[in-house]
């Protein structure tokens, strides 16, 4: 089996800030509220003609320029969301399109805020395996548009974002040492986007009215501490690797107090967790890669260095990565 790792990383934010001020003006909160019980300052907010694709492309050409990777080399895209542009074509197509990757397949996967880890495992099998030899991976979610603003419950907690990395061929020691997948789907209904059922024969079927984010955080907050604490330590396992070796862990931005409940768990200093919530808040999928991204950019994470990502989302569903930079 060869050394599969991630050769390269882009990432897109739209330039829209929407601070906790500007939310005070829509709904019933104070800033002091949401930084003291999420850590959230600011998050970015596509526009309304700006979608998911917009947010994947930019992201895929950064990771390719960065790279120095030739679009006709990519052999597979793979994009991760929840929020695509329409259900189909699949935004994997669109992004093809756009960067003239005309000799790659392209799909979508769903898997909410694990969609990233979901694509690298998904990936990694692609290109161990033989089959492939450059894969690029892109997590872009404008989930903003799946938002009630005016549930003071959720609506300051997401923004929107896009990540994106290349995957091929790593040296002798280095890439991706081992994935965790896993999914609860008894802890559905804990956050979910529901779809009103329509009947062709009745009259009134409103055609405008669009599903936005449900959620009961207290009881999602629970399972995400366990299920992101338990990821781990198996990926960790599988990796033959211990906790005092990890230099960088890159979670899933979704509450600051989340990442600390799963430090304190598992006994990890805070200062080797990479945190940029206050930025951006939750992007679903987005969130960790962008947090990758800026971890390597900010020197976060060298070459060497032993990285563990870890992710939870709805559906149940949760992941981790052991990765050598
Ligand atoms: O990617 C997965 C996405 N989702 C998550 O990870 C969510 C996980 N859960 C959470 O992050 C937290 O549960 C929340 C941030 C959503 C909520 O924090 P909490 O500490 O669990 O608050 P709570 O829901 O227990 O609410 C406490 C109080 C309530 O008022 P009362 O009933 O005590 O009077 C809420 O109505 O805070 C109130 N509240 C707010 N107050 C001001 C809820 N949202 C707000 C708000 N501003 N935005």
């Amino acid at each position: 089996m060869k050394n599969i790792g991630i050769l390269s990383t882009g990432h897109y934010l739209p330039s829209r800030v929407l601070t906790n001020a500007d939310l005070e003006k829509i709904v019933d909160t104070t800033d002091e509220w949401i930084i003291t019980r999420t850590g959230i300052k600011e998050r970015r907010i596509a526009d309304k003609d700006e979608r998911c694709s917009h947010l994947a492309i930019n992201a895929a050409i950064e990771a390719l320029e960065r790279g120095k990777i030739d679009a006709k080399d990519i052999d597979l895209i793979i994009v991760t969301t929840i929020t695509p542009d329409s259900n189909f074509p699949s935004v994997a197509c669109l992004v093809q399109k756009a960067i003239g990757a005309t000799n790659a397949a392209a799909f979508d996967i769903s898997a909410a805020c694990s969609g990233f880890l979901y694509g690298l495992t998904t990936a990694k099998q692609f290109l161990a395996g033989g089959i492939y030899k450059k894969v690029l991976v892109i997590a872009a979610e404008k989930i903003t548009d799946l938002v009630d603003w005016n549930d003071r419950g959720t609506c300051v907690l997401f923004g929107d974002g896009a990540g994106a990395c290349i995957l091929g061929e790593a040296e002798e020691g280095h890439g991706i040492l081992s994935e965790h997948l896993h999914a609860q789907g008894e802890f559905g209904h804990l956050m979910a986007v529901i779809t009103e059922m329509k009947d062709p024969l009745e009259q009134d079927n409103d055609t405008t009215k669009s599903p936005v984010i449900n959620m009961q955080g207290k009881e999602l907050f629970k399972v995400a501490v366990n299920s992101m604490a338990e990821a781990i330590e198996i990926s960790m396992k599988k990796a033959g690797v211990s906790l005092d070796q990890i230099d960088c862990v890159v979670p899933h931005q979704a509450n600051d107090r989340i990442i600390t409940a799963v430090a304190k768990k598992l006994n990890i200093p805070k200062d080797k967790i990479f945190i940029n919530i206050h930025k951006y808040g939750n992007m679903s999928a987005a969130s960790i890669a962008v947090a990758l991204y800026e971890a390597e950019k900010q020197g976060s994470i060298k070459k060497g260095s032993l990285v563990a990502l870890v992710t939870f989302g709805a559906g149940l569903v949760s992941a981790a990565n052991i990765v050598r930079w």
